[in-house]
């Protein structure tokens, strides 16, 4: 059992233009494929879907955009013309990205916002999924409990992907040196192991009015994967 522990992150505090960030959005990348996030996500979207594609979907801290490109290559053929709303303090989507999200006919825009300003601010937002991956863990619980209420109002389905808090994670994001990973990416590994979920505390987060299914479980090595989804009927 490792105490959950919250430190700043570099990338979140260096320019997006510093070579070292640029490097570390680079090696997420490689992290994202090894950790299996894209697909640890895709196969609960697509459950929880039941086969009726979701058409407006909303990626809470989406970096580069390059995690959700991955993703929607996953849902796509079988999620075609989604309405995507890409969501992060810096704006870093490339022309390629957005171009390889036209090309699988999803229509992608980003935001420069910080998530709790954009989701308190459109209070008429509403849409089939909300999805995070390598966010959640940024906050200590009071600002998770806010920001999950925020969710569960623009939403019927919640799917998120984090660190999993255990000693073999922890031991595993020490040797990410070995796969080429720079300083940064090496730090704010540890740093998001420690920051990381087990257990069902990001459920005991969830606003508790008894609507939603709540499913939230290790996969893989790395992962720890939450999904919340409204039950039928309910408000
Ligand atoms: C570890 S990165 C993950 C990026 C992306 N989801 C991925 O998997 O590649 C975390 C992202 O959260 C963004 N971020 C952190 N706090 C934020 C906030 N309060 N509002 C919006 N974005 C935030 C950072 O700018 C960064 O791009």
């Amino acid at each position: 059992m490792i105490n959950r522990q919250i430190e700043p992150e570099l990338l979140d505090v260096l320019p997006a233009n510093d070579p070292r960030a640029i490097r570390s959005r680079r090696d997420l990348r490689r992290v994202n494929a090894l950790m299996g996030n894209a697909g640890v996500i895709a196969r609960a979207v697509l459950e929880a879907s039941g086969g009726r594609p979701f058409r407006q979907v909303v990626d809470l801290g989406a970096g580069d955009g390059r995690f959700m490109l991955r993703l929607a290559n996953r849902l796509w053929p079988a999620w075609p013309n989604v309405d995507l709303t890409l969501v992060d303090r810096r704006d870093i989507v490339s022309v390629e990205t957005r171009r390889a999200f036209e090309a699988l006919s999803w229509n992608a825009r980003s935001v420069a916002a910080d998530v709790f300003d954009w989701l308190s601010r459109r209070t008429d937002l509403r849409v089939d999924l909300v999805t995070a991956n390598l966010f959640l863990h940024h906050f200590a619980d009071p600002a998770l409990r806010r920001l999950l209420e925020l969710v569960s109002g623009r939403t019927n389905c919640f799917a998120a992907c984090e660190p999993r808090r255990y000693p073999a994670a922890l031991r595993a994001s020490r040797w990410l040196g070995f796969v080429g990973c720079n300083a940064v990416t090496r730090h704010d590994a540890v740093a998001s192991v420690r920051a990381g979920f087990d257990g069902p505390e990001l459920s005991a987060l969830w606003p508790g009015n008894g609507g939603w299914r709540l499913r939230e479980e290790p996969v893989g090595w790395f992962s720890h994967r939450f999904v919340a989804q409204r039950l039928e009927g309910a408000k």
